[in-house]
């Protein structure tokens, strides 16, 4: 559903945003994009819908060569490829119902169907009472909403949402990535930027990591449960180093820790 190969992008300034990253991601699945300031995140879903193109490699998203997509299949990529960007970008002189109802705006839906289908992500996403309210009028975590709901109103089949959960205290973070598992759960296949990591051991996902524009999980397939055994191992070998058993095989997971 979801392909990069060996793509890397290399920015006028010279900084190479990404190197050489080849992952996968299958319809259906909700997988987390982990990494530090400057890792490449924002980079991957900037090429995933053609916001800027690679300086090497293909990318797939479903059937289409995102790299070599004629120009009149741009927007059906980008209807398929729904984003809660970073900064969120809503429009501030709207209103929270004006700001979702947008996507539909531009596509052209008949003003009938598109206040239904407004209608029904607003109270998908619980802000049916905030409706007529203006961004600035909002909490954090209600933006991070309402910027969901427009990412839906073309229902997409991906849904990339970067840092959602950014600025929010812990019990808000997880209200939002409730809603992003129910939505998962609905069949769209979702990729989440984050690096709360509370969050992701208690969802159980998969993990792809990326450090300085590389992937750095070797176990980018594992689940965080199968890797929960790895780090038990790893607390039997820290016993053994307190009683100066400190082996070999310690040090090289240690190597592979800091990588
Ligand atoms: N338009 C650009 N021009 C030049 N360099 C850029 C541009 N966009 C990103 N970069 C650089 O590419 C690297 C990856 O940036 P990116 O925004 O993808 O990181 P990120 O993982 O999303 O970080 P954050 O967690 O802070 O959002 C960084 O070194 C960044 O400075
Ligand atoms: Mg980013």
């Amino acid at each position: 559903m979801i392909k990069l190969d060996n793509v890397s992008k290399k920015f006028g300034t010279g900084v190479f945003g990404l190197s050489e990253v080849s992952l996968s991601v299958d319809k259906g699945e909700f997988v987390f994009l982990v990494g530090s300031t400057g890792s490449g995140k924002t980079t991957i879903f900037r090429l995933l819908i053609r916001d800027t193109l690679p300086t090497e490699g293909s990318i797939f998203v479903n059937e289409w060569d995102v790299v070599n997509l004629p120009k009149n299949k741009l927007s059906t990529l980008r209807k398929n490829v729904g984003v809660v960007f970073q900064d969120l970008k809503l429009l501030l002189d709207r209103t929270i119902f004006e700001n979702v109802m947008l996507p539909l705006e531009v596509a052209g839906a008949s003003s009938e169907d598109a206040v239904k289908i407004v209608e029904s992500a607003l109270n998908l996403v619980g802000l049916t009472e905030h409706k007529d309210k203006f961004p600035i009028q909002l909490s954090g975590g209600e933006l991070q909403r309402a910027a969901i709901a427009r990412a839906l109103v073309l229902s997409p089949e991906v849904l990339l949402a970067d840092e959602p959960t950014g600025n929010l205290d812990s019990a808000t973070s997880w209200e939002i990535v409730k809603l992003l598992s129910d939505i998962n759960k609905k069949g769209t296949t979702v990729v989440m930027a984050t690096h709360n990591l509370d969050v992701i051991k208690s969802l159980g996902k998969r993990v792809i990591r990326l450090e300085k524009g590389k992937i750095v999980d070797k176990e980018k397939g594992k689940k965080v449960s199968e890797k929960h055994q790895e780090d038990h191992k790893e607390d039997k070998t820290e016993e053994k180093e307190e009683k100066g058993e400190l082996s070999e095989e310690k040090l090289s997971l240690t190597e592979e820790k800091t990588e």
